[in-house]
Order: C-alpha cells, then sequence, then structure tokens
C-alpha cells in the first residue's frame, strides 16, 4: 500500500526547505550558456521563470539582487505560496510574483523567459508532470534562452532505493506523514548499530546512506525518501525525453563533471571507446555512482558548441574569494595554496594566475572583466619581478576555467561594482533582515550563508541608527541579561568584555559587507 493518499497536499504538511540554489542564479546560467556559445541573456536584464518554487527561498532574494529582471514563481501547494507573497509585500519587490498554480496547465500565456528554472522538481512529479514541463520550457524559453532542471539520478539511486523500499514499507498504513517521518527515524536507528561495524558490502553500501539521513531535516526525509513520486532515471534518458521535446543538452551546472580531472587510467580507457559526449557523460555517471544532476537545455536549434573555447573566457567577468595560505611567490611556476572561506581548497601554478586569485581577492564580491583582470595581474606579476610570466594569458585562462568549473571562482557576463557600506551606522538590506529570522541570509552572489545566534541577532539590529560602539552595549546587555546566548564562548558563566563585544562586531560586519548584505544608508534597502 502506498502510504501517502495523493489528496493531501504533502508540501504543506513536510515543508521542503526553501533557499538560495547558487547553480540556478541567472548569472551563472548566462556565463555557462556564453561558454558553450549562445547568446544567454545578462542576469541585470533578464525574464526568469521558478517552477515549483516552494516559497520563494530561491527566487526572492534573485529578485532582491536584480532589480531590473523580472521574476515569475510558480508552486502547486497554497501553503509556500502564501508565505511567499507575505515576504514578497514584507520587501516591497514589485519585480516578482509567486502564484499558485499547476504545471501541468502551463503554457505561451506566461510569455517569453530567459531562464527556466525547476529544482527539485522533475523526479518528485509523475510522468505527466515531467513531459508538461519539457513541453512548457519548449513553448517558453526564449530563443537563447536556458531551462535549468534538477533531478536525481540512476546508477546512484539504485543504492540509495534499497532504504527508501524499507523506510516505505516500514510506514505502510500509517496515514500521517509526520508519523511516517518518526516510524523511518525509528527504523534508521535500529539499523545503523546493525551495519556499523560490518565488512560486508551491503552494510558498507547502506552504511553511508544511513548516516546521511540521520542528519537530514524531516523535508528531506520525507520528500526523497518516504514520499510515492522519486523517480530516479540515467542521463541519457534525460536527454532523450528533452529531445522529444525540442530541446537539447547545453551543459551541467558544475562542469568538473563533465571535464574531470585526474581520472585514472582505468577509469579513462572506459571513456577512451566512447566517441559521443552524451554517451561519455553516461559512462562518467557509471564511473562515480552518480545521485544527482543539474542539467541545462535549450532549443534543438542552438546546437551549443561542444568544444570549450578558452578565449570566450575573456568576454566574462570574474569574481573569487580565495586567499593565499602562504606569501605567493610570483616569479616561479610552482604550486601555491588558496583557500575559501567555505573551507575547500585548491593549489594555483602559474603566477598570472595567483596574482589575479590575488586582485579577485582584493576586490570581492565585485566581479571584474577578463580585460580588466588580466591587466591588474600583469602589473601585479611584473612588479614583483615575474615579467616573463605576463603574456602567459592562456594558462591563466586554463587555471581561472578548471577553478570555475570546480565553484571555486564564479563568472558573470558583466563586470559588477557594490556600494561601499557605512561601516558607522551600518544598515543590513531588508533582505538580510528579513531572512534572519530564519537562521540565514543570501550574499549577493546568492550564495546561502548560515548564522549562529549572534550574528542573526545583530543583523535584525543593522536598521543604520545605531553606532559600533551602540550595537556592542546592546548585545552585552542581552547577554547579561541572558536574553542572548554567545556561540562558543568558553567557560560556562564568562560573560565576555565590551572589547571582545565590539571586536566580534566588527568581525562580522567586514564578512556581511564583503557577502553584500550591507547597503549604502544613501541607497534604498
Ligand atoms: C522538492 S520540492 C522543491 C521546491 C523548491 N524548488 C526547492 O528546491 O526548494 C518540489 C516542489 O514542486 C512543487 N510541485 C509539485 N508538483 C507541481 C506541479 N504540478 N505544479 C507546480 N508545482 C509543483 C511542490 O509543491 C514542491 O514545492
Amino acid at each position: 500500500m502506498d502510504p501517502n493518499p495523493v489528496d493531501i497536499d504533502l508540501y504543506a504538511e513536510i515543508p521542503y526547505q526553501s533557499t538560495a540554489i547558487a547553480e540556478t542564479h541567472p548569472h551563472h546560467l548566462a556565463a555557462l550558456g556564453r561558454l558553450f556559445g549562445l547568446q544567454s541573456a545578462p542576469s541585470t536584464s533578464c525574464r526568469v521563470l521558478e517552477l515549483g518554487c516552494g516559497s520563494g527561498g530561491n527566487l526572492i532574494p534573485m529578485a532582491w539582487y536584480l532589480p531590473a529582471s523580472e521574476f515569475v514563481g510558480v508552486e502547486l501547494s497554497p501553503a509556500p505560496v502564501a508565505k511567499a507573497q507575505q515576504t514578497i509585500a514584507a520587501l516591497g519587490l514589485t519585480n516578482v510574483e509567486v502564484r499558485q498554480g499547476n504545471i501541468l496547465c502551463l503554457g505561451a500565456e506566461l510569455g517569453q523567459f530567459d531562464y527556466i528554472i525547476a529544482h527539485g522538481v522533475y523526479s518528485w512529479v509523475p510522468e505527466d508532470v515531467r513531459r508538461a514541463l519539457l513541453a512548457l520550457c519548449r513553448v517558453a524559453l526564449q530563443p537563447h534562452g536556458i531551462g535549468y532542471i534538477s533531478y536525481n539520478t540512476l546508477p546512484g539511486w539504485r543504492i540509495r532505493n534499497m532504504l527508501r523500499d524499507m523506510l516505505r514499507h516500514h510506514a505502510r498504513g500509517i496515514e500521517s506523514p509526520s508519523q511516517q517521518i518518526t516510524a523511518a527515524r525509528a527504523l534508521l536507528a535500529l539499523l545503523e548499530p546493525v551495519v556499523e561495524k560490518s565488512q560486508d558490502p551491503y552494510a558498507r553500501a547502506l552504511r553511508q546512506d544511513l548516516k546521511r539521513l540521520r542528519e537530514a531535516d524531516d523535508g528531506y526525509l520525507y520528500h526523497e525518501y518516504l514520499e510515492s513520486n522519486n523517480e530516479p532515471l540515467l542521463f541519457t534518458s534525460f536527454v532523450a525525453d528533452a529531445q522529444r521535446h525540442g530541446l537539447t543538452y547545453l551543459c551541467d551546472t558544475s562542469l568538473h563533471t563533465m571535464f574531470p580531472s585526474g581520472l585514472s587510467a582505468e577509469a579513462q580507457a572506459v571513456l577512451e571507446p566512447v566517441d559521443n559526449f552524451l554517451e561519455q557523460e553516461q559512462y562518467l555517471d557509471f564511473l562515480s555512482n552518480r545521485t544527482f544532476r543539474q542539467s541545462l537545455l535549450c532549443h534543438a536549434e542552438r546546437e551549443p558548441l561542444r568544444e570549450l573555447d578558452l578565449e570566450r573566457l575573456d568576454g566574462l567577468s570574474c569574481y573569487a574569494q580565495l586567499a593565499p595560505t602562504q606569501k605567493l611567490n610570483l616569479r616561479r611556476v610552482q604550486a601555491e595554496h588558496f583557500v575559501s572561506p567555505q573551507g575547500p581548497r585548491c593549489a594555483v601554478k602559474h603566477p598570472l594566475t595567483k596574482a589575479a586569485l590575488s586582485v579577485l581577492e582584493a576586490s570581492y564580491p565585485n566581479a571584474l572583466a577578463f580585460a580588466d583582470l588580466l591587466i591588474r595581474s600583469q602589473v601585479m606579476v611584473e612588479q614583483a619581478g615575474g615579467s616573463r610570466f605576463a603574456a602567459e594569458v592562456n594558462n591563466l585562462r586554463y587555471e581561472l576555467l578548471d577553478l570555475f568549473g570546480r565553484s571555486l571562482i564564479g563568472l558573470s557576463v558583466a563586470p559588477t561594482e557594490s556600494a561601499v557600506p557605512d561601516l558607522c551606522r551600518p544598515r543590513a538590506s531588508g533582505l538580510a533582515r528579513q531572512e534572519c529570522n530564519d537562521g540565514c541570509v543570501t550574499s549577493v552572489w546568492h550564495r546561502e550563508l548560515q548564522l549562529d545566534t549572534l550574528s542573526a541577532h545583530l543583523l535584525g539590529l543593522l536598521d543604520g541608527s545605531r553606532t559600533v560602539d551602540d550595537l556592542s552595549q546592546a548585545l552585552l546587555t542581552e547577554i547579561k541579561t541572558g536574553q542572548l546566548s554567545v556561540p562558543g564562548a568558553r567557560g560556562a558563566n564568562r560573560t565576555p568584555s565590551l572589547p571582545e563585544v565590539r571586536a566580534n562586531i566588527e568581525r562580522l560586519l567586514r564578512v556581511f559587507a564583503r557577502q553584500g548584505v550591507l547597503c549604502d544608508n544613501d541607497l534604498r534597502d
């Protein structure tokens, strides 16, 4: 028996956390389009449609940061639609609309869009909705438009489905979704010790998934493992479905999955006889046991350029937040390490690229046009005594594209310049003050920033009326009266001193400013 009666609004019962998905952002889609030869619309003036947009956690921040672009979200479930509409009204946004609707009933009347996004929808809806989604992309995408569709894939989901089958079996006959979750968690807790130490291949296959699910939120557990619709598919089946609707595969949102580096000789031998690029990607999925894809589609008539020409980077702009871990040597080709605030590290060899990353780090969050970045990097390399490397532009292009492929730098179709925020009486953007109540904010480059209690509370106070001294006093009072706890404070009863609170606030303000969540007091929120 299917545990889920179809007449329940499951997304109202068990909400799915709606947050910013960086890979769906039009600046990222536009840059990928340009790399593959499409004349994709700049994110600063485009029309975006998001299907199954939930409560707008992805769409609304885009609309906030791109006031000259237009955004339409369609969502079946009324509860998230109401939440999205409340947020839009609270922010006073006029360039975004979220309406209740069914993908099955949408068509050309919506108008034409430069980007259509469907994140977490395709595998999670019945087949007729999947077909309608692709048909809608065909009728509603501009000639150079790009569709983003994410879906669960085979073969990776074969292993996950073992656990899904068990959990659905265990929850059979239970009507309430929240009670199904309770039952599923109980089974997970019983299974984990069984497989914990076993070297049996079956136990090893289950172990990782069990741990992941223990840490997952209820929305994820329910909608991936308990709900009736979860149809993983082979990449080539997805591409064939798209082709039947007049669409062609453009690329993946993460280029390193298309052009992987560091494959073993044995893995390369698997790929060698495969001459079709689509089949190559399919075999890469087999090799990596891939579970999820974020694929971009365009009209079949476009015939994207499949070879990545390094010089296409010259028409784009770059941004990055990678700090060197040591003093850079710009006079030698030697690997040196950079680290991103999220943790991932990378090694870069060529002096021009090392200089470029330093320039980008100092300019963040601004994106610099490639030509501008090149000149500044060349000057830096020359001043450091590495003149003979200043002309090695192809090495720079190659290393930057590799970093982009691994999501370590970002590309956009145009340079950007953020206003310098006032740090004397700092003011958080209206979006940040709205989002901080949910414990995270969206950065100007559409990254989700997790907030601890102190930073969330601080953001809420940043209305432009308080100096750093005022903020320090206010927070210290709240800490002393127990209204606010300081994360990570050492010593059970130790209250931080005023200078410590102030230093913490100044550090957080610098982080907020770099992420674009503070605004200039003279401009709009
Ligand atoms: C897994 S959730 C993903 C939500 C959101 N895109 C995200 O990633 O956070 C799938 C969403 O698609 C919506 N949905 C399902 N079928 C739909 C349909 N036929 N028309 C419109 N939305 C639909 C659901 O209500 C749900 O909000």
